[in-house]
């Protein structure tokens, strides 16, 4: 309903907008290129931020650029992981 209000094509902040329909703002393009420096280096890197600010989404956004044949991406759902089990 208030996608027609806004004159909107679909709902906003959705989870799955494709990457290349991102709004690719400074902070962002700055975020995919210290990742880039990262994971070249193989070192461990830590995304920090409030809640909605584009975190998951940044993350997303880098390991569909990343190269599958060099790197693998996991996604690991435990909280209570320390530094020792890596
Ligand atoms: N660069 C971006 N361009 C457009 N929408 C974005 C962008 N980054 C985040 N969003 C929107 O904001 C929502 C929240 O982002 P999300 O990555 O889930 O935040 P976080 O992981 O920090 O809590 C996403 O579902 C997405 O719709
Ligand atoms: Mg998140």
């Amino acid at each position: 309903m208030f996608e027609t209000f806004y004159n909107l094509s679909r709902i906003p902040f959705s989870r799955d907008i494709p990457t290349q329909e991102l709004y690719k703002s400074v902070i962002l393009e700055e975020i995919l290129g210290r990742l880039q420096y990262a994971a070249e280096r193989r070192w461990f890197a830590v995304i920090t931020g409030d809640c909605g600010t584009g975190k998951t989404t940044t993350i997303r956004c880098y390991a569909e650029v990343l190269n599958p044949a060099k790197f693998k991406v996991l996604y690991i759902s435990d909280s209570r992981l320390t530094p020792s089990h890596f």
